[in-house]
């Protein structure tokens, strides 16, 4: 089951917003905004998710400057994220600004996805990955269990 939420996405090369596009599929009720955008009044929803790509070891600065805009108090938050190297590390990535804004910080999941930067590619040969059906399902096993908080 789902609740009304509002999910904004930012993927430079399409991994995160395939990755999120698939565990979202299953939901009704989900609203999926591309980021940057010029949404800053999140009242009506109850869980507020952003998505993103890891960059330089963090989310992208656009899902940043997103939260920034946003009064989060009371809101229920989530973070579905891709990168090149596997890592639950950046499950937490945008928690400190999350809550600096007043939101409940549930947790992040995300999965190893395909590199698509040429440094990262060469530097990292061996850590690439591609999303399969079992991210897809653990991705939602996550969703439904914050939708269930
Ligand atoms: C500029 C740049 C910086 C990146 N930095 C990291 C990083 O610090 N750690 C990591 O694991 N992957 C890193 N990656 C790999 C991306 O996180 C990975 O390819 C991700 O799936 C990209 O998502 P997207 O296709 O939605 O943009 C980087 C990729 C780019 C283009």
């Amino acid at each position: 089951m789902s609740k009304n939420t509002i999910i904004f996405c930012y993927s430079k090369s399409g991994n995160t917003k395939s990755f999120t596009d698939q565990v979202l599929s299953k939901y009704t009720n989900v609203e999926k905004v591309d980021t940057p955008s010029n949404i800053t009044d999140v009242s009506q929803y109850d869980f507020v998710g952003f998505s993103s790509g890891i960059y330089y070891g963090e989310q992208a600065n656009e899902i940043t400057q997103q939260i920034e805009k946003l009064n989060l108090t009371g809101k229920k938050c989530f973070f579905l994220w891709t990168s090149g190297s596997s890592g639950e590390k950046y499950n937490n990535c945008p928690k400190e600004i999350i809550e600096k804004k007043g939101g409940i910080y549930l947790g992040g999941q995300g999965v190893k996805a395909k590199m698509t930067f040429w440094l990262f590619r060469c530097c990292c040969c061996c850590c690439g990955g591609t999303v399969t059906e079992k991210d897809i399902e653990n991705g939602q096993n996550f969703m439904d269990n914050i939708f269930n908080q």
